[in-house]
């Protein structure tokens, strides 16, 4: 790595990083970035992962919708997913002749925890006839027992092309609230919840509301509905990102995974973030160290079942073809 290179990473950081923390990192990032090139490969990272991840090693990042989009795209032999395990495997489902590798199996997710595809098929059951969207955070078996994925980018806008009047969006109920009121649809929903955003309260937002008269208050919609109606504006990551590029606040609050702000905060200097934080255990788990050794190794090689790969691609595919 050139010099200029690291300084320009460690500028990116500082504001998070001590100059001894950096010193440790930077030859593992130097490591990781011969590696890549070595084997060819693309670091995705999803925006929750660890500043060093995010601006010292990442070749691209985003939010779930552009990690896919991304793998999509991709023409590098080898992706290595720097998020968790259902960003990994939708990245294989999409691009399947690339080699998936994610750093770390224990990276979960609360939600893909919640449901599985004997529950998808039960509530078909339940209600025969109605469209089955499921949230790209669920396993690929969840997948395969559904009708069209979706992430929290475009799930107004897969359930809006669906034109129906009632739909069953799983396995967040939050998320199915958002929609639900936003459309005309009727959304049924399941009672799963994610373990970081369930965590924020209407209370937080009145205290920075009281602290800072002039606070703008953007959430997830991972975020109960009381936390979503307290809110100026709600989206995905880079729904949230975007809304701080269009507005420019003099102060805000992202309300969502608190690493999401300290990797953006460097794009906007005048920019004052402010917000109660709550920590991604699952995301948390991808270190330098783990994304090194899985390169070096060629370990954490994602596969899917080809009983379920078939049906979760499709369900994938038909949310890109509805979202494009
Ligand atoms: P986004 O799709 O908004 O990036 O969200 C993914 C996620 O896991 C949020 O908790
Ligand atoms: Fe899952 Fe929540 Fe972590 Fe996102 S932040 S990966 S929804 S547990």
């Amino acid at each position: 790595m050139e010099p200029a290179e690291a300084d320009a990473i460690f500028e990116r950081v500082s504001h998070l990083v001590t100059e001894p923390e950096w010193e440790l990192a930077r030859p593992i990032i130097e490591e990781i970035r011969q590696l890549k090139r070595e084997r060819g490969a693309t670091i995705l990272a999803h925006n929750y992962q660890h500043p060093l991840i995010f601006h010292g090693v990442a070749d691209l990042h985003g939010s779930s919708l552009g990690l896919a989009r991304q793998a999509a795209d991709s023409d590098a032999d080898v992706i290595v997913m720097c998020g968790v395990h259902f960003m990994a495997e939708t990245a294989k489902l999409i691009n399947p002749d690339a080699t998936v590798l994610l750093p770390d199996f224990d990276a979960g997710c609360s939600l893909a925890d919640s449901i599985t595809a004997e529950d998808v098929q039960r509530l078909r059951d339940e209600h025969p006839g109605v469209p089955i969207v499921t949230y790209v955070n669920t396993s690929a078996g969840v997948k395969a027992a559904s009708d069209v994925c979706c992430t929290s980018s475009n799930a107004l806008q897969i359930v809006e092309a669906l034109n129906t009047d009632r739909v069953l969006m799983i396995p967040d109920q939050h998320l199915a609230d958002y929609v639900d009121a936003r459309t005309g649809a009727e959304v049924l929903t399941w009672q799963g919840d994610c373990v970081v955003h369930q965590e924020f309260r209407t209370s937080d937002i009145e205290a920075l509301r009281a602290d800072y008269p002039d606070i703008q208050v953007i959430a997830h919609p991972e975020c109960t509905r009381e936390v979503q109606e307290s809110a100026d504006a709600i989206g995905s990551t880079s729904q949230l990102i975007d809304w701080v590029d269009t507005h420019r606040p003099e102060r805000v609050a992202m309300i969502t995974e608190c690493t999401m702000s300290d990797n953006v905060a460097s794009r906007f200097p005048e920019v004052e973030f402010t917000q109660p934080c709550s920590l991604c255990p699952y995301m948390r788990k991808i270190t330098l160290e783990k994304i090194r050794d899985c390169l070096r190794e060629m370990d954490g090689k994602v596969d899917i079942d080809p009983s379920v790969a078939a049906g979760a691609r499709n369900s994938v595919e038909k949310m890109l073809e509805l979202s494009p």
